[in-house]
């Protein structure tokens, strides 16, 4: 099944350099970014976070993307293969095998339910969100009452698997590259026309003002470093194979070093304007920066009810967020298809079928969990198998696969690595010696920290 004559099977590339960038960019480019992002430099006193957050995806996210790319190319294999295809000791695929199920499925199945959510809210804006939002309050009360119908979360997160299901089915070129060529100019545009609207409301100084004065008394806090860092890796999509897998799928051709320079950079761009988007309109309407994870489900839909034309500006939020959301939540179900198809030879179309079928009964239980049991209790303290699931990936699988990475490429493969970063001399690279130090000392030495000190349960 699925191999050609010779019994080597054609494996599909990237049709163009823009569909590959756009791609990656798409993957980490989510939730991560416009719903994570903002409420985390609410919480840690505005531009002194930014700053942090710049240096460290400089220094640690940029270098780890790399080393991803770079085993994804030299493999052309998912995650789970490529270090059989590299010939090193079996024991390195475990950093395959963890991500495809830490990425793959466990925030794949959580990923959806929040992307279900999107959709719901993008309806809602039009029956009845606005005037239930009159005030926080309210808000809160609407986003309580949603997500304690459980046919109802479980229908939304339904709708956002099929989308990704459907998109994912149509394999790298006609499927994941083709979306990302229509949805992310459209995300580009939307986040502009959002910050064009935001900024002229009167009042929205104090938003910006908030989002671009730092407060360096935070920097004595050591929960804005792990904060940081957790979001560099969540955002950049880093240590679930993710890179791997979509390197796999890229010819010798293409500059890695600047790939993961546009996806980085394309992906701090975004989160920087949601920022813009987001301060100006939440202080003009006179509402807290610091609301947490509500920000998004809580406090904007209540600012946006405030705001002339608030119902259209929160469609074209909430199909924001979708798109967002919609590219990272294919690039995972990518990560699980290839993993089918490799491993038990499947037609890509059985593969998604069989992922996604597993995939949205484990979203399932996240859904049912928003409202009643399961609970998972670890450590005497329970949490509901959302949070929990996200708690552990966060600060459990993505710091955990990045270190392996990180150590592989640094200490076990480091001479192929450099020669891939090349592409075997073809490209100059000047700055190797600053990535090899990145990876072999800096961003190890930066994620045992996270790691440790976010294992608070
Ligand atoms: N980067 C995505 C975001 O910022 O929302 C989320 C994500 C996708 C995390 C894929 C990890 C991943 F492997």
């Amino acid at each position: 099944m699925g191999s050609d004559s010779g019994n080597v099977q054609k494996r599909e590339q990237w049709g163009s350099r823009v569909g590959f960038i756009l791609a990656a960019a798409g993957s980490a480019i989510g939730l991560g970014n416009i719903w994570r992002f903002p409420y985390l430099v609410g919480k840690n006193g505005g531009a002194t976070f930014i700053l942090v957050y710049l240096i460290i995806t400089v220094l640690i996210g940029l270098p780890v993307m790399l080393a991803e790319f770079a085993i994804g190319r030299a493999a052309q294999k998912s995650p789970v293969a490529a270090f059989g295809a590299l010939k090193v000791n079996p024991f390195w695929s475990v950093i395959g095998w963890m991500g495809t199920i830490a990425g793959g499925f466990l925030v794949l199945s959580y990923y959806n339910v929040i992307g279900g959510w999107t959709i719901r809210y993008m309806i809602a804006s039009f029956t009845g969100l606005m005037d239930a939002a009159a005030t926080a309050d309210q808000s809160g009360a609407f986003f309580g009452s949603f997500i304690g119908k459980q046919a109802e979360v479980v229908l939304f997160q339904v709708v956002f698997m099929a989308v990704s299901m459907f998109i994912v089915l149509g394999g790298i070129g006609k499927g994941i590259e083709r979306a990302c060529k229509v949805m992310m100019p459209l995300l580009f545009i939307i986040v502009l026309v959002l910050i064009a609207r935001s900024v002229t409301l009167p009042g929205a100084e104090a938003g910006l003002d908030f989002y671009l004065n730092p407060d360096w008394s935070k920097l004595e806090d050591p929960t804005l470093y792990l904060d940081a860092l957790g979001q560099s890796f969540f955002s950049l999509s880093l240590g679930l194979g993710i890179m791997i897998t979509y390197g796999s799928y890229l010819g010798k051709d293409e500059r890695l070093p600047s790939a993961s320079l546009w996806t980085a950079g394309l992906d701090t761009l975004i989160a920087l304007l949601a920022g813009f988007a987001i301060f100006p309109a939440v202080f003009a309407m006179g509402f807290e920066p610091g609301a947490g994870v509500g920000l998004t489900f809580i406090t904007l839909p209540a600012v946006f009810a405030k705001m002339p034309g608030g119902t259209y500006v929160s469609f074209l939020f909430f199909l924001l967020l979708f798109f967002a959301a919609v590219t990272s939540a294919m690039s995972l179900m990518e990560v699980a298809t290839t993993f089918a198809i490799e491993k038990f030879s499947l037609r890509r179309s059985d593969a998604v079928w069989l992922m996604g079928i597993i995939i949205i009964l484990l979203g399932g239980y996240s859904s049912l969990s928003l409202s009643g049991p399961p609970k998972i209790t670890i450590m005497g303290k329970s949490k509901d198998f959302l949070d929990a699931v996200d708690y552990l990936c966060n600060n459990v699988f993505l710091p955990v696969g990045s270190l392996l990475a990180c150590v592989f490429v640094g200490y076990v493969w480091l001479e192929p690595a450099k020669k891939e970063l090349t592409s075997d001399g073809k490209f100059a690279f000047p700055w190797m010696g600053a990535w090899t130090w990145c990876v072999r000392v800096i961003s190890p030495l930066a994620i045992i920290y996270i790691f440790y000190m976010g294992l608070a349960w």
